[in-house]
């Protein structure tokens, strides 16, 4: 590994900004759902976190967080049926009493050529990305409107986090699909911030530039790809997934209570067009 493909963000004592609060992560056990679980654990924080395979690697997460000090359960389910979203909400409930944040992140790839994309191939991912993302938020909304604000926990009756993408704004050959689940994600997002604002519920997303995970590995595991990756960050390094899960904790606090229906970008400046900075 040469130091620039080491370039790992320091350790560091978050701050305990979501204490007594209890927030529900999609697709937890791996890459950027496990950093913003863990990360919610250690900003005080009980997590649920959700899986649909890997049990062993959700039950680590879940061990981490309890040994922080939270709460901490893993729930199986798939984000895209409606039963199983629902089972998971209540199974949620009963061991936690309620949800105050949802931070809607399951998401998948599955890249091919426009001519050669399968129907199966669509779906699967609009499925997961983009109707997941529905049917949680959905189900956490009826919760915060029946239970309403609670002062003690939150100035907001409660908060959706949408991970969505850069790619909700940058068009990806060859990721027609993908592109479409987190374009699709920005409006649905930002329809719904609109609806739900003067009940106290804030929805944003966090749009993530190439974060280090398992998703993206061809595009930073040698050197020659992290060099190619490297033109495309103008901040000069790769993501990771703490930098994600750190925004996360600050937005789904009361110290962001005046921000709804914002995309905020945490990609080192991929969305900067950084091509400009020599052409043009
Ligand atoms: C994709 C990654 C990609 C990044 C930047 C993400 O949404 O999942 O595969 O590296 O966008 O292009």
């Amino acid at each position: 590994m040469s130091d620039a493909i080491d370039d790992r963000l320091p350790t560091q004592t978050l701050p305990v900004l979501l204490k007594g609060q209890r927030a529900l992560v999609t697709g937890a056990n791996s890459g950027i759902g496990k950093a913003v679980a863990i990360a919610l654990g250690q900003a005080g924080a009980d997590v649920a976190v959700n899986y649909v395979t890997g049990d062993t690697e959700a039950q680590a997460v879940v061990n981490t967080i309890v040994a922080g000090g939270s709460r901490a359960i893993a729930i199986k389910a798939d984000v895209s049926s409606e039963a199983e979203v629902q089972a998971m909400f209540q199974q949620m409930m009963r061991a936690f009493g309620t949800i105050d944040i949802l931070v809607n992140n399951a998401g998948l790839q599955r890249d091919a050529p426009f001519d050669q994309m399968t129907l199966a191939q669509w779906n699967f991912v609009l499925g997961v990305n983009l109707t997941g993302q529905f049917l949680c938020a959905r189900e956490a909304l009826r919760e915060f409107k029946r239970r309403g604000v609670v002062k003690s926990v939150s100035v907001a009756a409660g908060k959706i986090i949408c991970i969505s993408s850069v790619h909700e704004v940058i068009p990806w050959s060859t990721h027609a699909n993908y592109a479409a689940s987190k374009g699709g994600i920005m409006m649905m997002m930002k329809s719904l911030a609109q609806e739900v604002a003067p009940l106290r519920v804030r929805v944003n997303s966090i749009c993530p530039g190439a974060i280090r995970t398992p998703i993206n590995a061809t595009a930073w595991n040698t050197p020659a790809a992290y060099a190619s990756l490297l033109r495309l960050i103008p901040y000069q390094r790769i993501g990771e997934p703490e930098d994600i899960g750190r925004v996360a904790i600050v937005l789904a606090s009361d110290l962001c209570d005046y921000i709804t229906g914002a995309s905020i970008f945490v990609d080192g400046g991929m969305t900067l067009y950084p091509e400009f900075s020599t052409g043009g």
